[in-house]
């Protein structure tokens, strides 16, 4: 009921967002027209925000274990990092996920740390309805932020207890400019992260490192709770999908350094063990559920526009593919349209659009993931 309350008390917000992350238009902020997919590399210089650095106030990262700057943090958290024995070793490619948990988790924490100070601060934009309102959202707020705290410090911790080098926060830039389009966009990469856990899961049972597996379902669940509260606040009923999207870990790295990371600020980013992808940008605005061709961009690298195949990934069902149309190709910008089926497999909630050198057919994310040259696009729909 509260929720309602709160949910009343926003501003209307648009249910169907496109462009990257979903935030709206993209340009909001003063950045580049178009989102900050254009331009792989070049994302956030030249976007006029001032970039979030860390250490927090309290210290974050730098959180011994123990200590009371820990203990306050799980306080905040409502509960505590497993008290358990870890690992003290892990195979090459689960050190690759704990290191993209890692890098995901601290960008997620100076997200909330950025959105929970525009709130109590007053910054414009992100007024939040009244006083009771506004305690309710900030409470929820302050959890989510300490829940990401041990999460980052969780993976890191794993990381260290296997002699592995723990990954450092970078800068950042956010592509929301009130309390409306933070949520969505929480939302957004809210989403990319519950698919890109399946990944993780996946990961973990082929490598070995199974102990891990509950830990990671655990987290899932506890993000899934986030997403809900998050599609309430925007109006949108608080479970997305039957079977939520499938990511892979790729895609998760590459949306991350386009659009969020400032570019060159990571200390040691680059020795995790993923792929960069060419953004590719969706210029579609308020894409509706139905079905319909949707615009496409990307900044051209020497492939050969004529032999790239769209394929989509939306929740856990066969691979889509697509032949792109070609709108205009000049000086490296191309522009391209592509059908999008919505009716056929009903694709609400988080598509995973991205360009392929071939066309398949794909039987997995897997497969496509090792076929793509530019992506992620997110779509959202309902
Ligand atoms: C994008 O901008 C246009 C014009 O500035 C506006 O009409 C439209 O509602 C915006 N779309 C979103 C999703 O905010
Ligand atoms: C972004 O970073 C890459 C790799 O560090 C570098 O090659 C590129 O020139 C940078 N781009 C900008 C605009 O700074
Ligand atoms: C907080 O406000 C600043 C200044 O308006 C803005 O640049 C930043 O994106 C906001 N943070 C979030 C998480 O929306
Ligand atoms: C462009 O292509 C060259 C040669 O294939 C490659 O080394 C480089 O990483 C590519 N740059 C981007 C931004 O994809």
């Amino acid at each position: 009921m509260l929720n309602t309350i709160a949910s009343m008390a926003l501003l209307s917000v648009s249910a169907v967002v496109a462009s990257p992350w979903g935030a709206p238009n993209g340009s909001q902020h003063g950045g580049p027209p178009g989102g900050y997919n254009h331009g792989h590399g070049t994302p956030p210089s030249g976007s006029g925000q001032v970039p979030f650095k860390f250490p927090l106030s309290n210290g974050f990262p730098n959180i011994k274990n123990p200590s009371a700057a820990l203990t306050t943090i799980e306080q905040q958290a409502h509960g505590t990092l497993p008290n358990g024995a870890l690992s003290p070793t892990l195979q090459d490619g689960d050190v690759t996920i704990f290191e993209l948990i890692a890098f995901n988790e601290l960008f997620e924490v100076a997200f909330f740390s950025s959105l929970l100070n525009n709130i109590t601060s007053g910054v414009p934009g992100f007024e939040v309805g009244s006083s009771a309102v506004k305690t309710i959202v900030v409470n929820a707020l302050t959890a989510v932020l300490a829940q990401e705290e041990l999460h980052a410090l969780g993976a890191n911790g794993i990381l260290s207890a296997a002699g592995q080098t723990p990954i450092e926060p970078c800068e950042y830039i956010f592509p929301s400019a009130d309390f409306d389009s933070a949520i969505g966009f929480a939302r957004t990469f809210t989403d990319v992260v519950l698919g890109t856990l399946q990944d993780a899961l996946a990961g973990l049972a082929a490598n070995g490192d199974t102990e891990y597996i509950p830990l990671i379902g655990s987290v899932i669940g506890q993000e899934g709770e986030q997403n809900g509260y998050y599609r309430t606040l925007l109006d949108l009923i608080p479970s997305e999908l039957p079977f939520l999207t499938r990511s892979k870990a790729p895609f998760a790295f590459s949306v991350l350094n386009q659009a969020v990371v400032v570019n060159g600020s990571c200390p040691n980013a680059n020795i995790i063990n993923l792929p960069i992808f060419g953004a590719l940008t969706v210029d579609t605005q308020n894409i509706q559920p139905k079905n319909q061709q949707l615009e496409f961009s990307f900044t051209n690298n020497g492939t050969d526009v004529n032999s790239i195949s769209l394929v989509y990934i939306n929740q856990q069902n066969l691979p889509v593919v697509e032949k792109p149309m070609i709108v205009s190709n000049k000086d490296n910008a191309v522009t391209f349209k592509a059908h999008f089926p919505f009716e056929k497999f009903i694709m609400n909630g988080l598509t995973i659009a991205v360009i392929t050198n071939s066309a398949g057919p794909f039987s997995s994310a897997d497969e496509v993931a090792a076929a793509t040259l530019f992506g992620p696009g997110l779509v959202e729909i309902n």
